[in-house]
């Protein structure tokens, strides 16, 4: 065994101190922008009735296999899966790669559909799928999603959509929102075999991947990104299959859309890529910022899930945005952010820093963000460090300061100097913020 460096495993990421982000309305509190997105939504959801539900990370495989959909690539190429002990047997489990089918599961186990009317839970945590990695993607991803069950309208659609626009807003992100349709089950079955049909003629002019997925899963290939645009753009469009229910099931979606006043447009190439979804789907593409990866959230109706996994006939609507997508936009717009204490205290000696560590022990204790100077060194040099942290004030302890119970407080912006009281230091602090 060697002392050589230990690499990550690909697809992973740490998140250091410099993914940090400066409230505007606070500037002297560092808070990380996994933290201000997560608060974000810890404060909105419940607005509209959310509440946090946590299911474990790893969940027996055939949940994924049967709720996510076999054919699709979540599920045939991407989980992480292994066999384990469970009650005495070997069981296949697997890392969950998304949180829709982990909440079903437990909505159905804990026999919440007993209680009636609507249930509205929102949850995050780490996700895992073997993806290539690039910028936005990673094989262990961060979640935070939402759903809600018990309700067949599409009022709770356009409701869920709205928080979604109002999260990502106030983040200041800049984001299209796309909406489409994938019919219900009258509607799905003629759409699909027209799609074949249709497809099976340009068979030749597909990617492999296309090729394979007329028999599978037909509905996908409209999402490839590698085969002709034309072609994708001829296919039969949904709208002379919609069932009566599923057009004015869209058609609600769409007035309740403009009459919340929330912009969105109409993409029929939006299929999604989970087998569950019936009626509606979503997804906030970010129009800057991302590159290839710009879903930030995708969503969508399930109304045949909840019996698909042993409940009974329960509607659902949810979505999922992704924590590391979302951070990366924010970074990228707060370029400017730093570490930024209120005061800087610089002890010229020996006693005077054992002063200082007690100061820095009441403004900390007052909430007020503090760096107190560990290095020996010049007044000079002491506000040098100050200025680089960008701190509020300088406050200089020498032994006079020691003696006198007296300071001048810097501002260092102005160069106004307060004079205070070390005794009641941290209420003259925040007299002055
Ligand atoms: P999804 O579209 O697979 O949907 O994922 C939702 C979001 O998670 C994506 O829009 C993206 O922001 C993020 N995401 C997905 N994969 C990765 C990755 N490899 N790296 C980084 N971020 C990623 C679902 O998972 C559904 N469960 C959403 C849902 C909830 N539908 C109904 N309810």
């Amino acid at each position: 065994m060697g002392n050589e460096k230990i690499p990550q495993v690909s697809g992973t990421r740490d998140v250091l101190p410099v993914d940090t982000y400066v409230k505007a309305d606070e500037p002297w509190l560092r808070i990380g922008h996994y933290h201000l997105v997560e608060d974000a939504a810890r404060t909105l959801f419940p607005l509209y009735g959310y509440q946090e539900a946590r299911t474990p990370i790893l969940e027996r495989t055939e949940l994924f296999a049967r709720g996510v959909g076999e054919g699709t690539d979540i599920v045939g190429k991407e989980m992480y899966t292994f066999d384990d002990g469970v009650d005495g047997k070997t069981t296949s489990v697997t890392l969950r790669p998304e949180g829709t089918a982990a909440i079903v599961r437990a909505y159905v186990q804990h026999n919440l559909q007993v209680a009636g009317g609507e249930t509205k839970w929102w949850y995050t945590g780490p996700m895992f799928r073997r993806e290539r990695q690039q910028k936005g993607r990673y094989r262990q991803f961060t979640q935070i999603g939402v759903e809600a069950f018990g309700s067949p309208g599409p009022r709770v659609d356009v409701e869920q959509i709205e928080m979604l626009h109002r999260w990502l807003s106030a983040l200041g992100l800049k984001f299209a929102m796309h909406i489409n349709t994938l019919g219900d089950g009258d509607t799905r079955p003629r759409w699909k075999a027209a799609l074949q049909e249709y497809l099976r003629a340009r068979k030749d002019q597909l990617t492999k991947d296309s090729q394979e997925r007329i028999e599978t899963n037909p509905i996908r290939v409209l999402d490839s990104k590698f085969d002709k645009p034309e072609i994708l753009a001829e296919a039969p469009k949904i709208d002379a299959f919609l069932s009566e229910t599923a057009k004015k099931h869209f058609d609600g979606l769409q007035e309740g859309l403009t009459r919340l006043h929330v912009p969105f447009v109409v993409d029929a190439r939006l299929v999604r890529g989970l087998d569950y979804y019936t009626l509606t789907t979503f997804e906030a593409i970010a129009t800057e910022g991302l590159g290839a990866q710009s879903t930030i959230a995708g969503g969508g109706r399930y109304d045949g899930l909840v019996r698909l996994l042993g409940g009974g006939d329960v509607a659902g609507v949810g979505f999922a945005a992704g924590l590391e997508r979302i951070a990366l936009l924010c970074a990228a717009q707060n370029r400017e952010a730093t570490t930024r204490p209120v005061v800087f205290i610089a002890p010229l000696g020996d006693a005077e820093a054992a002063k200082a560590d007690e100061l820095g022990q009441a403004l900390r204790a007052a909430g007020l963000a503090v760096e107190v100077s560990f290095r020996k060194s010049n007044v000079g040099n002491q506000l040098k460090r100050a200025d680089a942290l960008k701190a509020r004030f300088a406050l200089v302890l020498g032994e006079s300061e020691l003696a006198s119970g007296k300071a001048k407080l810097k501002e260092l912006a102005t160069g106004a100097q307060h004079e205070i009281e070390l005794q009641s230091l941290a209420e003259s602090v925040k007299k002055l913020l």
